[in-house]
């Protein structure tokens, strides 16, 4: 099966041409250095970008992979949870497609598509699992027992884990996004320098809670410029380490739990957190007890593959949404319809 996926939930735009598991091509544009002077994203100015640079992928992707529209089995578009403006964007320019070329077009869970990004590097990937969804919008635990049941055991009270790094990464002064710029300091630092807290390490559930964690960095910075730090001196580095190997602790200890407690021995991850470095490092060491799914780098972040890989499954499927697809932008609406 041959199709064309569309992404545009939150701040890249991107096209890809996916067959069966293999991606033929898969184009990025990111908005990130548009948003970058505002901290974070804008809606409106991403709807925007989205809307000028959508239609140049999509002619840039055709000439690159000399595709006739009639080889395609179908179009897939994100339908949500993300930015309703930039969802309306990609899901106007496929219904477009889709009745200009009369194909089957259906419209996929940004989430799953995350999940699905492993498919496109280990196609021999098979449920059960457990999943440790991880990006800037929400951190979440799912148990896949197979293609159809998919629940959420665990989720985050309050920030994402992305979110998490990027609000820690502003307190030190770094860039945006945050989790590259952490992850870039940790690096240098001594993740022992500063004993953060591990919240709800120890509840029973598999639940996550970061904001007390980016409250304790903020004290700890205030501690320290009090006992005569400044700007300029501040241990960035120790306390990027410091503040990451918390965050990796707790969103470790809690999905290995999950799948011990379970009887699972398979964990695969999604989502921006997992492009993670020191995360892949601590993943090794455990590497004896389960079996960890990663997806490549450049299919972490926000890409279309993704979304072109998840839609196959659903076309396989006989699924077809037609024109009447809307946007979703909502979690908990898009998780109901389990697209
Ligand atoms: O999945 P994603 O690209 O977009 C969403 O759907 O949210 O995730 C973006 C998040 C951001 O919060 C970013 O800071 C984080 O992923 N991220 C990282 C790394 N690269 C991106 N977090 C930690 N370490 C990284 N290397
Ligand atoms: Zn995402």
């Amino acid at each position: 099966m041959i199709v064309l996926g569309i992404e545009t939930s939150c701040d890249e735009t991107s096209v890809a041409l996916v067959e069966d598991n293999s991606v033929i091509e898969n184009l990025v544009y990111s908005q990130i250095p548009t948003h970058r002077k505002f901290g974070g994203v804008v809606p409106e100015i991403a709807a925007r970008e989205h809307l000028k640079k959508l239609p140049i992928l999509f002619s840039e992707l055709v000439d690159r992979t000399n595709i006739r529209m009639e080889e395609l089995d179908g179009i897939a578009v994100t339908k949500g949870p993300g930015l309703i403006g930039a969802l309306l964007v990609g899901v106007s320019f496929a219904k477009g497609l889709a009745l200009r070329y009369r194909k089957k077009l259906v419209g996929v869970n940004h989430i799953i598509g995350h999940v699905y990004a492993n498919y496109l590097a280990y196609p021999e990937l098979k449920p059960p699992y457990i999943v440790l969804m991880v990006s800037g919008g929400h951190t979440l635990i799912f148990n896949v027992l197979n293609s159809e049941d998919m629940k959420i055991i665990g989720r985050s009270v309050d920030d994402a884990a992305g979110e998490a790094f990027d609000k820690i990464s502003r307190l030190l002064g770094l860039g945006y996004p945050g989790g590259p710029e952490i992850d870039y300091y940790a690096r240098k630092g001594n993740p022992n320098a500063f004993p953060f807290t591990r919240p709800k390490i120890y509840d029973p559930d598999f639940d996550f809670s970061f904001s007390g964690l980016k409250t304790a960095v903020l004290y700890e910075i205030h501690r320290l410029k009090k006992v005569g730090y400044t700007e300029e001196t501040l241990p960035i580095n120790d306390l990027a380490a410091s503040a990451q190997e918390a965050i990796l602790d707790v969103l470790l200890h809690k999905v290995t739990k999950a799948a011990k407690e379970n009887n699972v021995k398979s964990i695969v991850f999604a989502g921006g957190v997992a492009a993670n470095s020191r995360l892949r490092q601590k993943i090794d060491e455990l590497s004896k007890h389960f079996n960890f799914y990663l997806p490549p780098l450049e299919y972490c972040s926000d890409n279309a593959a993704m979304i072109a890989r998840a839609g196959i499954e659903r076309l396989r499927k006989g699924n077809d949404d037609g024109l009447s697809i809307e946007p979703s932008p909502n979690f908990f609406e898009m998780m109901m319809e389990r697209t």
